[in-house]
């Protein structure tokens, strides 16, 4: 529960400096080095990080599968460091531009592999950040470990952090339950890695970028974290994948990518995509979000009329509802969590979810009376 209190809701950030959004470049790959070119953006002026920086796999060689055939690895010049002190201190310069660009609400993700995820991760503390979550990719297809000497490498870690423990965040808790089939996102997802139509290839048919990610990957990320009109940065940009899933989701993307002809395939890729329509975009909300109701206003409103019986789902008490918006069950008066809360002899109780009553020949939560007391407020 102390962790809820914490989240930001659409209605309640905390305060930051103004920003003003045209004086950033949305919408635009900043070529050059990403430590560079975040130095030149504003304090505080930025909603959500995404990272999927250089893996620094150190891979010695051609890898060949057992027919002979050619791996085609991450052996690209971008993912080359002489040693891991060269890469922890390029890890520091661009993790430190994050945490100055970041409002202070904001939050950051970083993916890696077990090649990098560990120093990643312990600079990212050092700097201050608070680790939320780490979410394991777990990846439905991953490449055989050819050789045959070690486990096959089937996920990604990704770390999901705020400005700091006692920093706000943003979390869509409710639409991610309702994504996941009314069941609690767990930190563990499934997804094969990008193949097929999603795959973007360069003229002569090969891949565009060796570590393109999964565009289902970014989507949870985007809709969990951030709200429409959030400003998200990806500072290793790649193919865009980013870039593409926030202007599906009505998002506002900047991106930093060195390499000439990734921003080039990144753009027409950008380009294509269409958002989606804003009634699409409208998600579930947390209780948190939606408008206090009491109950006394149902009553009040007619919606549960006094003397309605109440009873909880197994019909072991019922209760009267009285004029007030109390509710009366034996010897015990007062709210519907109150009453709810003694009878049970629980440290607490939500009685919209453990009162229900009858309309219609169903039983239904108190709650159903509450959503209809919200429609018609709406009208
Ligand atoms: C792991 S890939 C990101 C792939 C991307 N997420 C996608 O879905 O296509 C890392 C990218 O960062 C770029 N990169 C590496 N170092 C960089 C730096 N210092 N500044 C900007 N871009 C960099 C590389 O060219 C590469 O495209």
């Amino acid at each position: 529960m102390g962790q809820l209190t914490k989240i930001r809701t659409a209605k309640a950030k905390t305060r930051a400096p103004k920003v003003n959004k045209a004086d950033l470049p949305l919408g635009k790959i900043l070529a050059g080095d990403c430590v560079e070119e975040m130095r030149k953006l504003p304090d505080a002026s930025v909603d959500l990080v995404f990272a999927d920086p250089p893996y620094n796999l150190q891979l010695g060689g051609d890898l060949n599968r057992p027919d002979g055939s050619h791996v085609d690895a991450v052996t690209d010049d971008w993912d080359q460091f002489d040693s891991f002190t060269i890469y922890d201190n390029f890890t520091r310069d661009w993790l430190t531009e994050c945490k100055r660009i970041l409002k202070p609400d904001g939050a950051l993700w970083v993916i890696g592999s077990y090649h990098n995820i560990y120093r990643v991760g312990a600079i990212l503390q050092d700097l201050g950040f608070w680790i939320l979550n780490d979410v394991v990719w777990r990846k439905t297809n991953p490449m055989p470990n050819f050789r045959g000497t070690r486990f096959t490498n089937a996920h990604e870690t990704l770390l999901w952090c705020s400005q700091g423990e006692k920093s706000k965040y943003h979390f869509n808790y409710r639409a991610m339950k309702t994504l996941n089939d009314e069941l609690q996102m767990r930190s563990d997802w499934t997804f094969p890695i990008c193949s097929g139509a999603e795959r973007l290839k360069d003229d002569e048919g090969n891949k565009a970028h060796p570590t393109q990610k999964p565009e289902a990957l970014l989507y949870r990320v985007l809709l969990a974290t951030t709200e429409k009109g959030d400003v998200v940065l990806d500072p290793f940009f790649g193919t865009g994948t980013t870039g593409a899933i926030a202007k599906r989701l009505g998002r506002e993307w900047i991106g930093c990518e060195r390499e000439a002809s990734y921003r080039k395939v990144a753009t027409a890729r950008i380009e294509k995509e269409l958002p989606l329509d804003e009634s699409a975009l409208t998600t579930m909300q947390s209780r948190k979000t939606q408008p206090r109701v009491a109950f006394g206003a149902v009553v009040e409103a007619g919606l549960l009329k006094p003397g309605t019986e109440i009873f909880d789902k197994k019909r072991r008490w019922k209760a009267t509802v009285r004029a007030d918006g109390s509710i009366e069950c034996g010897k015990e008066v007062g709210s519907i969590h109150g009453v709810g809360k003694t009878i049970q002899n629980a440290p607490s109780c939500n009685g919209w979810t453990f009162w229900h009553y009858e309309a219609g020949g169903e039983v239904k939560p108190i709650d159903a009376a509450r959503g209809l007391y919200l429609l018609a407020a709406e009208d």
